[in-house]
């Protein structure tokens, strides 16, 4: 008998949404997550690096090991999804054309079906190499969390200098070159992010970028209230998770009194 999974979503699949439907994405780190993500129909599931601040209390995604991924990676692919699932190669884990092809293979044997990397022009070689090895690539560009150390530790907008909206422009014309099949654009002034998705033939997913890219990613934590000490100023939670918890624990312990 065999154990694919019926009528699951490949890259080219989320590529063809271009134009015809809003591409949403989500991320999970573990087996019940990515379930319930996936039965709600979510047809892109990330294992992203931000694993490493709302799962395992790091201050920011720097500290984030391939062990680990392959760790959550394997989590998620149990759950046996329909949703592309896509995992983030983490910090200086793709520095060489070597370490990317190889650690991209590493998250592929894990169960990923695609990865992500943050960067443009820097990194093409890279993603050329891992598209080459029919590995599909999802690219991130905009805020850049891998580099918050070089940012100074500020997480900040891009795009809002002509510099910057030419250099985002030559990014992603860069990736779709080098075979990426959608791209990831992270707190993008809404005009640039806009003028991205009108040039490129390839789906822009936002986050924080306003909404005419061609799709929307979230962080599931921040969606459901589940890590409630911090919120991203563009997120609308739509379930307070993290307090709930707090009264069923509480409600529990009243009852053993
Ligand atoms: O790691 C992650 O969760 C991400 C999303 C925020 C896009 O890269």
């Amino acid at each position: 008998m065999s154990s694919a999974t019926p009528n699951k979503l490949t890259a080219a699949d989320i590529r063809q949404m271009k134009g015809r439907t809003k591409v949403a994405a989500l991320t999970a780190y573990d087996y019940p997550w990515a379930k319930l993500l996936d039965e709600a129909g979510v047809p892109l599931i990330l294992v992203g690096d931000t694993v490493g601040m709302v799962v395992l209390g790091y201050p920011d995604t720097t500290h984030v090991t391939m062990d680990e991924m392959i760790h959550h990676v394997k989590a998620v692919a149990r759950a046996k999804v329909r949703s592309l699932l896509v995992a983030d190669l983490p910090y200086r884990s793709y520095e060489t054309l070597q370490d990317a092809l190889t650690n991209a293979r590493r998250l592929v044997d894990a169960g990923a079906e695609a990865v992500k990397a943050e960067g443009g022009r820097e990194i093409g070689a890279q993603v050329k190499a891992i598209t080459d090895a029919g590995i599909p690539f999802l690219g991130h560009l905009g805020m850049l969390p891998q580099h918050i150390v070089e940012e100074g530790g500020k997480y900040r907008i891009k795009g809002r200098t002509e510099e910057q909206h030419v250099a985002l422009l030559a990014d992603a014309r860069a990736l779709v070159d080098a075979g990426a099949f959608a791209v990831v654009l992270e707190c993008v002034t809404p005009p640039v992010a806009k003028e991205i998705s009108e040039l490129i033939p390839i789906p822009t997913i936002g986050i924080g970028s306003g909404p005419d890219c061609d799709g929307q990613i979230l962080v599931t934590h921040d969606l459901i209230g589940a890590f409630p000490w911090f919120t991203p100023k563009f997120v609308t939670p739509r379930l307070q998770t993290g307090e709930a918890m707090r009264q069923a624990v509480r409600q529990w312990m009243e009852g053993l009194k």
